[in-house]
């Protein structure tokens, strides 16, 4: 590994590709990285109030280096707010601020803040240029990249969104010296899954350096940011709409969603829930993919190092196949799980029986 505490990567996406700048220090320099796609001196930004109490100076003082002066929406912190209302008010502030259509929004700000104000650029007189700025360790590596944007509905999480890229991701690690430990902790489960998917060297890095990240040393952070962003980026690159491989982003999240709708957004972190829909997923996986069980255990061990749950709430299993079924990764009137075959090499499967998933969601209750 490389001692850096900063790198830049590419989203290759024709006319809208975009570049991911990562490292100690990027908001100082985000009026000049603006500049690079915008002449402009105005820029909307959106955040929370949890988030602006400790970044949002650091990220202006960044943008009036360059001359940029900013307008700011605090939306209500939390999944809860991540609904059709808070989309509402942003755009109506957007149009009584007379945003024109060229002007950036900025999104600082977790997972939450990223999918709502993305979905309001994507919206606003149809479509403003879209710049994130995640502060969450889950933002960073999975939600700010690849141009997913959502609000909740009461019957499904993110089920009303819209594909929209950004132009540009600025991802400062300092941001991340402020974030709570379980909220780090929960982020850490997406940079597993990108192991577990695709990367077999990077999950045997992990492995080696959890100490290292849950010290969250400089250089381990970017290491796992960068390698994160690097495969989130090429498999966007392949499949940005989702018709193939992206779903293999989906690991463990039908069961995750599921956890998050029983039980009513918030109440599990995402990461959370993620992590043991990956174990739900491995377990399953070994039953229908031939996945060994020593690398099963490999998984739950890589896990529980992170502090992550391996136990999921009391939740029927009848309760869990209604939920599952309505999740957006039902094809055909058929269930469609993330499996894995080995640590690194995931597969789309949607001919699971009800029974093996029904064996699995017993036994580990
Ligand atoms: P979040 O946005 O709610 O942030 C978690 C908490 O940390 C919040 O209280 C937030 O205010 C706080 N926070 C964020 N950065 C902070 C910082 N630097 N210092 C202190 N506090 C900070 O949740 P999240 O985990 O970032 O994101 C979860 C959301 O992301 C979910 O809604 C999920 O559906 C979505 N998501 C989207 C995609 C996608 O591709 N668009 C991918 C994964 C997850
Ligand atoms: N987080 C899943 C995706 O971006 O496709």
């Amino acid at each position: 590994m490389e001692q850096k505490t900063s790198s830049t990567l590419q989203v290759d996406l024709g006319a809208r590709s975009y570049p991911i700048h990562i490292g100690t220090g990027v908001f100082a320099e985000a009026g000049r990285l603006l500049h690079t796609v915008y002449s402009g001196q105005r820029v909307f930004v959106v955040s929370n109030p949890v988030v602006a109490a400790h970044h949002l100076v650091a990220l202006q003082q960044g943008l009036s280096a360059a001359g940029i002066t900013s307008e700011v929406w605090q939306m209500p912190d939390g999944e809860r707010a991540k609904n059709w209302e808070e989309l509402y008010q942003i755009l109506g502030w957007l149009l009584e601020s007379r945003a024109e259509r060229h002007t950036p929004l900025i999104a600082l700000g977790g997972g939450v803040v990223g999918d709502l104000a993305g979905l309001a650029a994507a919206l606003y007189q149809r479509g403003m240029p879209l710049i994130q700025a995640p502060t969450s360790l889950l933002a960073q590596v999975d939600s700010s990249v690849g141009g997913k944007t959502a609000v909740n509905h009461p019957l499904g999480k993110n089920m009303i969104g819209a594909f929209y890229q950004p132009q540009q991701v600025w991802i400062d690690t300092n941001t991340l010296a402020t974030l709570p430990p379980r909220e780090y902790i929960s982020g850490l489960a997406e940079v597993v899954k990108y192991g577990a998917i695709r990367d077999r060297n990077f999950f045997d890095w992990l492995e080696k350096n959890t100490q290292a990240l849950l010290a969250r040393d400089p250089v381990a952070v970017n290491h796992a940011i960068h390698q994160s962003c690097r495969a989130k980026a090429m498999i966007v690159a392949a499949d940005e709409r989702e018709t193939g491989e992206r779903a293999l982003l989906n690991l463990g999240h039908t069961f995750g969603h599921a956890i998050e709708t029983a039980l009513g957004y918030g109440q599990w972190l995402h990461g959370e829930a993620v992590a043991v829909g990956m174990v739900l997923a491995g377990r399953l996986s070994t039953m229908a993919c031939g996945f060994e069980k020593s690398e099963q255990q490999r998984l739950e061990q890589l896990l529980a190092t992170f502090g992550l749950p391996l136990t999921f709430p009391n939740i029927p299993p009848e309760t869990w196949m209604t939920l599952m079924a309505r999740d957006k990764k039902v094809s055909g009137g058929k269930m469609r799980f993330v499996l894995l075959e080995r640590l690194g090499r995931a597969v789309v499967r949607q001919d699971i029986e009800e029974a093996a998933l029904m064996q699995v969601l017993i036994t580990s209750s």
